[in-house]
């Protein structure tokens, strides 16, 4: 489980350390920095997956994605005394990321490219300058069991430190290099770690979308992100997963509705939802918007395999404010197998979610351009700090 989750000069997160539960809500008003938020995990998440690089460059370069704002905030530019103006900073810019989690914890120090001695198209592309692998929550020199500076990796083995490589590719993450189970364990585990989390973003609901199709199905134990496999995926829960959970989840929205998948003789699958009062089932083509984001969601949350950690970007769109307590349920159950993280500003979500007395809410609030959390303060503020800048 992650337990503490840091984001450093990414657009409005100048500084921000994060206390992490079970099951964490994150909310806040319009433009004060949920999506950041979110998109700053994918890209941690894609720092295992080897495609961090190629993700910066998609937002338009590292360059626009540092924070905008001055390095700090004087006092008299916080009591409206003096314009808010860059100060003289010398450091150099780094995007950076990081997790504690109950295992290993783990940063990444992302940079721009110096000028180079010959003629290059990447020049825009960030590297990564530094990487950590580290025991406990707070990094401290003696903790750490992986460092990447540059293109030099060293891991400590017992008291020595060993070098792995000293030609470590500057836009690569250790994690694509390295994963040798006997010298570098911790990368391989944290790796595997970090690939498992799940994203679940705005599914289409259109009536091209792929969710309505009849599809070729087989054993569909994780919904794809598209929902294209809803009836092989909803078919698996009834087969040998939580079948009973799924008729309580439909229940729980629809009373008296049931659901069955049906197969054709040229195995395609196709959903069939017998609503109260009608004489013939519905089929994936005639559900409404947000029937058939209802089932979507309960597909990804009755999951026969939990990930490490699932992340649900806004699952209230296009659903009745009715449908949310009972969305909101099935999320509480997903968080009793799995770490589960919901971007949300839909209050009847909130409200039901909050009442679960194990609710970690985040509520994030823009002060001065930048993101903070409400209520937060040094007191409360989880113990962190950068490997490259102790
Ligand atoms: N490079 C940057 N530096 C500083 N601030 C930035 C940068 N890029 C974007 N922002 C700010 O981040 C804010 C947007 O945050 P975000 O999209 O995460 O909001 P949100 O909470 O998801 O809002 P909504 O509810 O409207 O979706 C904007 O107010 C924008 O000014
Ligand atoms: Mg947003």
């Amino acid at each position: 489980m992650i337990e503490t989750l840091a984001i450093s000069n990414y657009r409005s997160l100048q500084n921000i350390v994060i206390p992490l539960a079970n099951l964490n809500l994150i909310t806040g008003a319009n433009g004060s920095g949920k999506s950041n938020l979110y998109k700053a995990l994918r890209l941690l998440a894609e720092t295992a997956r080897g495609g961090v690089v190629n993700s910066l460059a998609k937002e338009g370069g590292i360059e626009s994605t540092f924070w905008a704002g001055p390095a700090k905030i004087s006092r008299a530019m916080r009591q409206g005394e003096q314009d808010i103006q860059a100060t003289n900073s010398q450091a150099v810019k780094r995007l950076r990321l990081g997790f504690a989690a109950s295992e290993f914890s783990y940063s990444v120090s992302l940079g721009v490219t110096p000028p180079l001695p010959y003629p290059s198209a990447f020049e825009l592309d960030p590297e990564v300058k530094r990487e950590s692998i580290w025991q406990g929550s707070k990094y401290r020199p003696a903790s750490a069991l992986v460092e990447r500076t540059d293109c030099l990796v060293k891991a400590r083995d017992k008291r020595q430190w060993q070098v792995i490589t000293q030609h470590m590719p500057m836009f690569e993450s250790i994690f694509t290099q390295l994963a040798d189970p006997q010298h570098t364990p911790e990368v391989l585990n944290l790796r595997e770690f970090i690939k498992n989390w799940r994203f679940y973003d705005h599914f289409r609901t259109d009536s091209e979308a792929p969710a309505r199709l009849p599809q070729l199905g087989t054993r569909t134990t994780v919904l794809g992100h598209d929902g294209s496999d809803l009836a092989a995926a909803l078919q698996t829960i009834i087969e040998i997963g939580d079948e009973q959970g799924l008729e309580e989840a439909i229940e729980d929205a629809f009373p008296g509705a049931r659901l069955t998948i049906q197969v054709s003789d040229n195995g395609l699958f196709n959903i069939e939802f017998n609503q109260h009062g009608l004489l013939r089932p519905l089929t994936g083509k005639e559900l409404s918007d947000g029937t058939l984001r209802y089932l979507l969601w309960v597909a990804a949350l009755l999951t026969p395999r939990p990930p490490s950690l699932m992340v649900i970007n806004e699952p209230e769109t296009s659903l009745h404010p009715e449908l949310l307590p009972a969305l909101a349920r099935l999320i509480i159950k997903a968080s009793q197998a799995t770490q589960v993280w919901v971007v949300s500003h839909a209050p009847a979500l909130i409200d039901a979610l909050e009442q679960q007395a194990e609710c970690n809410t985040i509520r994030l609030r823009k002060q001065f351009g930048q993101t903070e959390i409400e209520g937060q303060d040094l007191l409360n503020t989880p113990p962190w700090a950068w490997p490259d800048l102790r």
